[in-house]
């Protein structure tokens, strides 16, 4: 059975001590509601995250936001996927469309970064979505298709059962503007039939499909109530632990 998931990604947000305030927020607000039905993950940078594993209470679970695309050596200011889950962070964001914007990332690139993850035991969530333009020209079923058969059509069926997908329309992320419910089936439903088609149907129902992009409180209940909604990556709505726990609450 595929999970509902409520991830936050603080993006680069947080000094240390208001990163680890904000996890203990959210661990006192958890405690008062039911958060049986869902997976709660806190992706902070990556200088909170040996002390957030140790400050997250279950539920909670820390994930990375990227690594290197390298295993390990001369590559200054990287973060190994070795590293990373050495600190106990079990998840890493990968191909978020900050990544792929301004930092060039590749389908390449990610797709070496998505083996080096599984190989240290990281679950991947990997981010898709198109841009603006690519919507207007009714291409974003052919974007989103390209980037999992780039970064993820390679996995064997056993690898490819540890992804998480995260479909984020670019148009929708930090701009107040959000995918519309029918918007966001309509694509997510799409995304397991591609998935369906390439490994089989169990993997693609088993396969958690979060929606992100200005996803908050008053948002949150409409999206989470598709079919192919698994859940959600929120940013900006997840740098208040009130916000953040009444997303959760939405399922
Ligand atoms: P947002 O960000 O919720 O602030 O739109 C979502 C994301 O980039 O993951």
């Amino acid at each position: 059975m595929r999970r509902n998931i409520v991830a936050g990604n603080w993006k680069m947000n947080k000094t240390l001590e208001e990163g680890l305030k904000l996890i203990e927020d959210i661990n006192l607000n958890i405690k008062k509601i039911d958060a049986k039905n869902v997976q709660i993950i806190v992706a902070t940078p990556f200088i909170h995250l040996a002390k957030a594993v140790e400050k997250a209470v279950s539920p909670v679970r820390i994930s990375a936001q990227n690594c290197a695309s390298e295993e390990k050596g001369a590559y200054t200011g990287e973060v190994s996927a070795e590293m990373l889950r050495s600190t106990g962070v079990e998840f890493v964001i990968l191909g978020h469309s900050e990544r792929r914007a301004y930092y060039g990332e590749t389908d390449e690139v990610l797709a070496k970064k998505v083996d080096l993850a599984l190989a240290y035991k990281l679950q991947p969530i990997f981010c898709i979505g198109e841009v603006l333009e690519e919507r207007k020209a009714k291409k974003h079923f052919e974007v989103v298709k390209k980037q999992i058969e780039n970064g993820l059509f390679h996995l064997s069926e056993k690898d490819f059962s540890k992804i998480i997908i995260a479909y984020e329309p670019v148009w929708a992320i930090g701009t107040g503007e959000t995918a519309t419910p029918e918007q966001a089936q309509e694509i997510h439903h799409y995304i397991r039939k591609v998935v369906a088609d390439k490994y089989n149907d169990e993997i693609a129902d088993n396969l958690s499909i979060l929606y992100g992009g200005s996803m908050k409180p008053s948002n949150a209940k409409e999206l989470v109530a598709q079919p192919d909604v698994d859940g959600g990556l929120i940013g900006g709505a997840s740098l208040d632990a009130d916000d953040f726990c009444r997303i959760i609450e939405a399922f």
